[in-house]
């Protein structure tokens, strides 16, 4: 480890002082806390109960220890605001692996180590790691407490800044015993920041290591994450367990003769028409490309009668119904979004919800003691940054990062919040039995190419559109922005198996509910970021998504017009609802041309990912590559 010192009486100690709570009757929970609190020597152990008593004493603790910042009650009431360590600001998926038995499960698209191999490098790592912390027990369920398609997990961390935000992202706390029984499953997730500390040694604000592991077993179900406190790397629930575990538990229902379910990176909003119709959308795109701003979408002028409801942000599980439907929850209790670029023109019902009751994480910090961002208002005079250094307008233009002015706030800065403090939240957004979808939207970040909006002639196609979309990078993740890469789904960094066969997956689960009578939602393919000459947005997106969003409804209804191309069918002008929007021909032309030159060279992307994946690549992907190629030539 990187703190050699006598630790003798802290380890003779450890162990004895797990603190069990008398209404924790799970001994097998209570015999895993205790193994791994002697494997990472924490010098005490508390058992979350989440309340809102424990959840003041730790953000006072963490006010105390620099960690946290109280913001000014009078402008955001009960809120408060964290920097991070500048090497720990986003997921590093480099550093994120998938340790199923066999490289092939794990797939060409995920990081892959021998699982026991894998067990030798992290026991050495978080052996003794929480010396000097404390180390947390936080029970949460995915989904509502006690529903038949909720799961429970259990994360053990060494951050209280993990357990604040645990508390509202997930139903965290002490009910989650009474589902769990004594005996009953949860996921294991174990999380430390991997910074021991000494005995006397001063803690600092945002603990971390520049070593990095977030590691999945899909075979027993556990996460360990090393070295990070960051966002979807500490927040267990989240992408480790919500996504890449979860995925894995709904293709392995459908290989042990279920139905099978799916773990998806989608928002779920509810849109009723004017005429009260009611329909339930849930949409893909990749991280940081409009998930929760989608979501919370107020419709435009020109929309009046419509209204759009929230169910969630980020993830959906999704599963058939006997009616033989699919249903999706909102597996999260809150949202971890993306602050630069929320304002009150953009995402007002986003804004509304920002008003108390928040974690900001890496946003700038006013002079009266409020938060700011870029995109929320004008610049003031005078800020502290992320990193908590002086930044006036003057200096930004004098320090420019990539060209622009240097930022306030880190582009993947973010906000926690609960999805119940949001003005558009869905009466039935916790509903047990989730809600039924009628269309699922796949869309990525593309400034070329792609057309505003397709729909799939078929479920096969929409299948083979949404493994083949391409995005270009962003902030979310450690690394370039900007570089298209192929995220089949959305889901690149978080399907927990072999792409190829979660694109099976999908195929085979939308045959079995054809072959049993169902209607199969649509899907469609969207992408609002085609840019002009001058690099600029030609779509105005946000709230006039509402145009595409009802063309799609028109569509499922067999009322709205559109023209058939190369891969499904498009609005022309004409189609679309332009009421209350002055948006020109011409421009229209340029976010829905298709380029033929362009596509060729797409196709040959496709191809690309398609040898990647060719290893248990479903057949009718090749096929429907091979016909969309035929009607581009011709
Ligand atoms: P994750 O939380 O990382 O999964 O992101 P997300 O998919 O929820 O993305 P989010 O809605 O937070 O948007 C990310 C960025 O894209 C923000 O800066 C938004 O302002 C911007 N954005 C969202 N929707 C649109 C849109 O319709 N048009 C344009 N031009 N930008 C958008
Ligand atoms: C994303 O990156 O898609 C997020 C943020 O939603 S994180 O929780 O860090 O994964
Ligand atoms: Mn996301």
């Amino acid at each position: 480890m990187n703190h050699p010192y006598p630790a003798s009486e802290i380890e003779a100690g450890a162990a004895k002082r797990l603190n069990v709570p008398d209404y924790v009757k799970h001994q097998g929970l209570i015999d895993w806390v205790a193994s791994i609190a002697a494997l990472t020597k924490p010098d005490r152990v508390v058992w979350a109960d989440g309340s809102q008593e424990e959840n003041d004493r730790l953000c006072a603790e963490m006010v105390a220890a620099g960690t946290l910042r109280k913001l000014n009650p009078d402008k955001r009431p009960g809120s408060y605001l964290a920097w991070s360590d500048p090497g720990d600001v986003a997921r590093v998926e480099d550093r994120t692996f998938i340790c199923s038995r066999t490289r092939e499960e794990a797939g060409p698209t995920n990081n892959w180590t021998d699982p026991d191999e894998m067990r030798g490098t992290l026991n050495g790592l978080f052996d003794g790691c929480m010396r000097g912390r404390t180390m947390y027990v936080v029970p949460f369920s995915m989904g509502p407490l006690g529903s038949h398609i909720a799961h429970v997990g259990v994360e053990l961390s060494d951050s209280p800044y993990v357990v604040v935000n645990m508390r509202i992202m997930t139903r965290m706390g002490r009910a989650v015993y009474d589902v769990l029984g004594e005996s009953g499953h949860f996921v294991p997730c174990v999380h430390s920041v991997g910074k021991p500390l000494a005995p006397g040694e001063k803690d600092v604000a945002w603990p971390c290591n520049s070593t990095k592991y977030i590691v999945h077993y899909p075979e027993t179900r556990e996460i360990w994450s090393y070295g990070s406190g960051y966002g979807g790397n500490a927040l267990l629930g989240k992408k480790c367990f919500a996504l890449r575990i979860a995925s894995n538990m709904g293709r392995q229902d459908a290989l042990s003769g279920g139905i099978g379910w799916l773990a998806e990176h989608m928002l779920i909003l509810a849109v009723t028409s004017p005429e009260g119709r009611k329909y339930h959308v849930a949409a893909a795109f990749p991280s940081a490309c409009g998930k929760t701003n989608f979501a919370m979408l107020i419709p435009p002028k020109g929309f009046e009668g419509w209204t759009v409801r929230t169910i969630g942000d980020d993830i959906a599980w999704i599963k058939p119904h006997s009616d033989g439907r699919l249903y999706a929850i909102n597996p999260e209790a809150g949202f971890f979004g993306v602050a630069p670029g929320t304002s009150a023109k953009t995402n007002p019902n986003c804004l509304a919800s920002l008003d108390r009751n928040v974690i900001y994480t890496n946003v700038a910090l006013t002079d009266d003691g409020d938060v700011w961002w870029e995109g929320l208002s004008e610049p003031p005079a005078h800020l502290l940054d992320w990193q908590g250094k002086d930044w006036t307008p003057e200096l930004a233009r004098a320090n420019p990062v990539n060209g622009k002015p240097k930022p306030a706030a880190h582009p993947n800065a973010r906000f926690t919040v609960a999805a119940a403090q949001c003005p558009s939240i869905d009466p039935n957004w916790d509903s047990v039995d989730g809600v039924p979808i009628d269309a699922f939207i796949f869309g990525g970040r593309r400034s070329t190419t792609v057309p505003l909006v397709t729909e799939a002639r078929s479920w096969e196609e929409g299948v083979y559109m949404a493994a083949t979309m391409g995005s270009e990078t962003t902030a979310a993740q450690a690394g370039a922005t900007g570089v298209v890469r192929r995220d089949p789904f959305a889901m690149l960094p978080f399907c927990g198996y072999n792409m190829a066969e979660y694109f099976g997956h999908w195929l085979d689960l939308g045959h079995r509910l054809q072959v049993g009578g169902a209607k199969l939602p649509g899907i469609f393919c969207v992408n609002w970021f085609r840019t002009d000459e001058n690099g600029k947005f030609v779509w105005p997106g946000f709230g006039d998504n509402m145009r595409v969003l009802a063309w799609m409804l028109g569509r499922l209804e067999g009322k709205a017009q559109g023209v058939e191309h190369v891969f499904g069918t498009s609005p022309r002008y004409e189609d679309l609802n332009w009421n209350g929007l002055d948006f020109p021909r011409a421009s229209f032309e340029r976010i829905t041309s298709i380029d033929k030159e362009a596509w060729s060279r797409e196709f040959q992307l496709h191809a690309e990912l398609f040898q990647q994946l060719s290893h248990g690549l479903p057949p009718a992907l090749s096929r429907v590559k091979a016909s969309f190629e035929k009607r581009l030539a011709a």
